[in-house]
């Protein structure tokens, strides 16, 4: 397998070097540098400061000679929504943050052999699915925090596409995509989609409320996105003030999107009530029974189970029959026909 790194600076090319598994067909370039090298490689790992506006130059009109290159790993620095959706603008398919392990660099190369071998077209659908999927999200992400508009369109063809690779492939298929490739944020909101519609497709709702559903899920946390990273990825267990600040996101979203046009009601409800529960402990309005619709109930199981199976670097990452023992203890609070019939999304039956 051949791969290809662009780095900004000698070091951090040295570095990479050392990185990179043995074996490989790799070649190195400065950022800037006539780029020789005969055939297209099969990944490209790119280590540029994207923050700096002639890096970004200079990084395109590579970009325009070895953009065809499958898998395009960028390695930035800051974990911040902003650089991620400038990386996937720029042509990222898989977006890691610095410092980069061995093992992370490694892992994401040899998908990429895994993938290429693959046969089947499963593998291959989901990991394109998750990769559009997340620079949708980052996208998205990065409009709030700019005040800019948020591209409704692009969500909703991603979340399109997800239910599709969902709907011909499986929902195992896509949790293990979309755990091996994406972390934080962008990881629950694919998992969350993928899982919502899974769930509507077991109980057989219309293929409208599934397009729903998928898009729900794919906007249902964008309240997140003025919630600083430190807090979101923290480790462990949030102060009181941190809590405070986490549950002002179905409200801070619902604000957000409602100034989005063409954004259906369903949709705004759910990115609103996503935390509600049925015996009014949730937040942010303490709504109960009756009051809260059914396309919630269902987004709101998935998002727990979602949340429950998630990949993260600090914690290991909890078997679905646990996470599912979870949901059947929270009797009361959420709708317990429908927590029976996940069973069999919870299971992969
Ligand atoms: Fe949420
Ligand atoms: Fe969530």
């Amino acid at each position: 397998m051949s791969v290809h790194v662009i780095a900004d600076s000698r070091d951090k090319l040295s570095t990479l070097r050392l990185l990179l598994p043995p074996r490989l067909d790799a070649s190195f370039a400065l950022l800037g540098e006539t780029i020789d090298i005969p055939l297209l490689p099969d990944s490209l790992v790119v280590a540029v400061d994207i923050r700096v506006v002639d890096q970004i130059a200079a990084l395109k009109r590579m970009m325009l000679k070895l953009g065809g290159a499958r898998n395009r790993i960028f390695l930035i620095d800051g974990r911040s929504h902003l650089l991620s959706a400038q990386a996937y603008a720029l042509g990222a398919t898989r977006v890691l943050h610095n410092p980069v392990s061995a093992r992370q660099l490694a892992g994401q190369l040899v998908d990429q052999v895994v993938l290429s071998a693959s046969s089947g077209s499963a593998v291959r659908d989901a990991t394109l699915s998750a990769s559009i999927g997340a620079s949708a999200i980052a996208s998205m992400f990065s409009a709030v925090g700019g005040g800019t508009p948020v591209e409704k369109a692009a969500v909703e063809d991603a979340a399109n596409r997800i239910a599709e690779t969902v709907i011909d492939h499986g929902l195992t298929n896509w949790l293990t995509t979309v755990r091996r490739h994406h972390e934080g944020t962008f990881q629950h909101c694919l998992l969350v989609t993928g899982v919502a519609v899974d769930f509507g497709q077991t109980l057989g709702v219309s293929a409208v409320d599934i397009r729903r559903l998928s898009v729900a899920a794919m906007f249902h946390d964008i309240g997140k996105a003025s919630i600083p990273l430190a807090v979101l990825d923290k480790p462990g267990k949030l102060d009181t003030d941190e809590r405070a600040l986490i549950e002002t996101h179905p409200q801070s979203g619902y604000d957000v999107l409602k100034q989005t046009s063409g954004v259906a009601p369903e949709v705004l409800r759910a990115v609103r009530q996503h935390h509600e529960f049925l015996d009014g402990s949730g937040y942010p309005d303490g709504l109960s029974g009756q009051s809260i619709p059914d396309l919630v109930r269902l987004l709101t199981i998935s998002d727990i189970f979602a949340a429950l199976i998630e990949d993260r670097r600090y914690k290991p990452c909890m078997p679905r029959d646990q996470a599912y023992d979870i949901l059947l203890q929270m009797r009361g609070k959420l709708e317990a026909p429908l927590v029976s019939a996940f069973r069999q999304v919870a299971f992969g039956q």
